[in-house]
C-alpha cells in the first residue's frame, strides 16, 4: 500500500485546492491512500513513516510560506540522517501570484539538506487554480502512488 503524504499551507485556498486534487489523484491509484495534512499539524513522524511526500506551498515575498519552512525546521534534526527518511521521494506545488520560482527553489534546496530524492517535476500555479492546474494536480499523486507500488521511486 503507498502511503502518501500530502502537506501544504494556504490562506486563500489555492494551494489547498491543489493538495486536495493530489491527494485526490493518490485515491484513484490502486492501493494507495494520502495523508493530507496541513504543514503546521505535520510532524516528523508523519515524514517518517510515509513512501513520499508531496509539499505544496504558495510563493510569499518570493519563499515558501512561513508555515512550510516550520515544518523543516521542525524536523530537519531529527530526520537528516535517518536511514528511513535519506532518499525518501518527493515532488513540490506551488501557487502563486505570477511567479512561484522562489518558493521551488529553496524547498529544493531545503530537501536536497535532507537528501530527499526528486521524484517528479513541480508544478506551479500562477493565478487562478484551473481546472487544467487541477487535473495535473490529480495527475501527479496518482503517478506518485502508482511509482512508489510499482517499485519505481
Ligand atoms: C503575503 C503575500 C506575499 C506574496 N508574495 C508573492 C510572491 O512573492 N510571488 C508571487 O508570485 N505571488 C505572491 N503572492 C501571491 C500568492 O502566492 C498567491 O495568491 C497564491 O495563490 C496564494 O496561495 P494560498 O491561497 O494557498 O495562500 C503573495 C501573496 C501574499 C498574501
Amino acid at each position: 500500500m503507498a502511503h502518501i503524504l500530502v502537506t501544504f499551507h494556504s490562506q486563500t485556498g489555492n494551494t489547498e485546492k491543489m493538495a486536495r486534487a493530489v491527494a485526490a489523484g493518490v485515491g484513484q491509484a490502486q492501493n494507495a491512500r494520502a495523508n493530507l495534512k496541513k504543514a503546521l499539524e505535520t510532524t516528523a513522524g508523519d515524514i517518517r513513516e510515509c513512501d513520499a511526500v508531496v509539499f505544496c506551498s504558495p510563493e510569499y515575498f518570493g519563499y515558501m510560506s512561513g508555515a512550510m519552512k516550520d515544518l523543516f525546521d521542525r524536523t530537519y534534526e531529527e530526520l537528516k540522517d535517518e536511514p528511513r527518511s535519506v532518499k525518501k521521494p518527493y515532488c513540490v506545488v506551488i501557487a502563486a501570484g505570477n511567479d512561484g520560482t522562489g518558493a521551488l527553489r529553496h524547498i529544493e534546496r531545503i530537501c536536497k539538506g535532507y537528501r530527499f530524492k526528486k521524484v517528479q517535476n513541480p508544478i506551479i500555479c500562477k493565478g487562478p487554480v484551473t481546472p487544467d492546474i487541477l487535473a495535473h494536480c490529480r495527475e501527479l499523486g496518482e503517478t506518485i502512488a502508482e511509482g512508489i507500488n510499482a517499485g519505481i521511486f
